[in-house]
């Protein structure tokens, strides 16, 4: 109290609680006035995205904050703190020595699908778990388990049961993880985090990589991949898919990179990047364009998907086959991302947290549509306070939906044969088109296999 006495520190006090006041009073006006002016998702939903703190939830807290940072200010803080914390993610090679890679070939000399298994991080890193649960993924939570068996008793006395067994199995192995943490034990019980890499033959004979996994040399993948031709063909399919391009960025840095800007401004944040900006932007429509004049006589053709806010994905079709990323979840088929229907059934072979995740989030009421998890609808609303999470939010207006619908229309009148999903795997043309009709037909309310009425 040498400098300061008690009258100088209280008139101080009152300052700042004034500006705080202030600072709080524009925050929550500044939300309020936003959510009124804009439109809300046309499908409705009864679940929300909930992150508790001694029962309060922050995502409206966190979601009023952002809106009222400067926009530049909003999205650097969003791509920074996505940013992958690693140039590379433990695979099945590097904790056991195993191969991490299944090839298999499409078309025969033109497209090749890699199944590629990694550790799964969801289940070990804390921030990843943070995320989880807040999604309701959550397969201990008392609330959670309920809406779970509530969408299961809909098909059924065996369904049920089978989801009641999967949960108690969900219980167990988070008991496990709990006690002993990160080790090569649980790593095996948690089982892999699977994606799916398909690989392009251009016709010029250069190699071109959609959502690529990390290439190493053991187990001969990278002298078979090279063998193909030059991997010089780099394709950042979603904005949700950038831990595995600092290990590709190592392994070909003279490749030409192709991503939208999320992406690519969210990688540009790591520490050592050694590119601002990517060689092609597929969100900006000159760039596009430019790339498809480039490579159409190669035979690809490059389509972004505007509207999806959450993911700024793009579906390049290559040989009449789709490559596509977080576009599809549930198939017209039956099965669910890389799970065929026989897997899910009751007693097939599917592990219980995939089976769970379907049941937990891409299941009718909580899905409005059975096909898409909830979060997919949260990403895309403008009123949802996980909208204004994502470093594109989604349009005020809702136009997204109808723009969207457009992309995805031009899309299906394509001619396509095969389908590669990153999460899926391959799938028969058919499928494709099917699929992403069940998955998004909500958007404009029509059929997106035919052109809009
Ligand atoms: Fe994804």
């Amino acid at each position: 109290m040498d400098y300061l006495d008690l009258d100088t520190l209280t008139m101080a006090g009152k300052y700042l609680l004034g500006a705080t006041g202030g600072l709080v009073s524009y925050i929550a006006g500044n939300y309020l006035i936003d959510k009124q002016t804009s439109t809300p998702l046309h499908v409705s939903y009864d679940q929300k995205p909930r992150m508790d703190m001694k029962g309060l939830d922050l995502f409206p807290i966190m979601s009023a904050i952002f809106k009222s940072l400067p926009e530049n200010t909003r999205r650097n803080l969003l791509l920074k703190g996505n940013k992958p914390s690693s140039w590379t993610v433990p695979d099945w090679f590097d904790i056991y020595g195993e191969n991490p890679y299944k090839i298999s070939e499409v078309i025969p000399g033109k497209i090749w699908n890699v199944y590629y298994s990694t550790e799964n991080f969801w289940a070990f890193d804390p921030q990843a778990k943070t995320f989880s649960k807040a999604l309701g993924m959550d397969f201990t939570d008392e609330q959670t388990c309920w809406r779970i068996m509530r969408n299961a008793e809909q098909f059924g006395r065996e369904v049920s049961n089978q989801t009641l067994k999967d949960l108690e199995k969900a219980k167990e192995l988070n008991d496990l993880v709990e006690a002993k943490e990160r080790c090569p034990e649980t790593i095996k019980a948690v089982g892999p985090f699977a994606l799916n890499m398909p690989v392009v033959k251009l016709n010029n004979g250069d190699v071109l990589l959609y959502c690529p996994v990390r290439v190493r040399d053991e187990t001969g993948f990278a002298e078979w991949l090279e063998g193909l031709g030059p991997v010089k063909w780099v394709v950042l399919g979603s904005s949700a898919h950038t831990l595995m391009i600092p290990s590709i960025m190592k392994r070909y840095p003279e490749a030409v990179y192709i991503s939208s800007k999320d992406a690519w401004d969210k990688l540009a944040f790591m520490d050592g990047w050694p590119k601002k900006k990517a060689d092609f932007e597929y969100d900006n429509v000159e760039d596009l364009e430019r790339l498809n004049n480039l490579l159409s006589e190669e035979g690809i053709q490059f389509h972004f998907v505007a509207g999806d806010n959450a993911t700024m994905t793009v579906v390049p079709i290559a040989h009449k086959a789709a490559l596509e990323c977080d576009i599809l979840y549930g198939l017209s088929d039956g099965g669910f991302l890389n799970l065929t229907k026989e897997e899910l059934e009751v007693g097939g072979s599917a592990p219980a947290d995939q089976r769970l995740f379907k049941m937990a989030l891409a299941t009718k009421p909580t899905s409005p549509n059975g096909y898409l998890p909830i979060y997919r609808f949260w990403m895309m609303d403008p009123c949802c306070p996980m909208g204004i999470l994502n470093p594109t939010p989604p349009a005020k207006d809702n136009s997204g939906c109808a723009e969207m619908a457009k992309s995805l229309r031009a899309i299906l009148a394509e001619e396509i044969e095969h389908g590669l999903g990153v999460h899926t795997g391959p799938i028969t043309g058919k499928v494709f088109k099917e699929s992403v009709e069940a998955n998004w037909n909500w958007l404009d309310g029509q059929s997106l296999l035919q052109p809009k009425k």
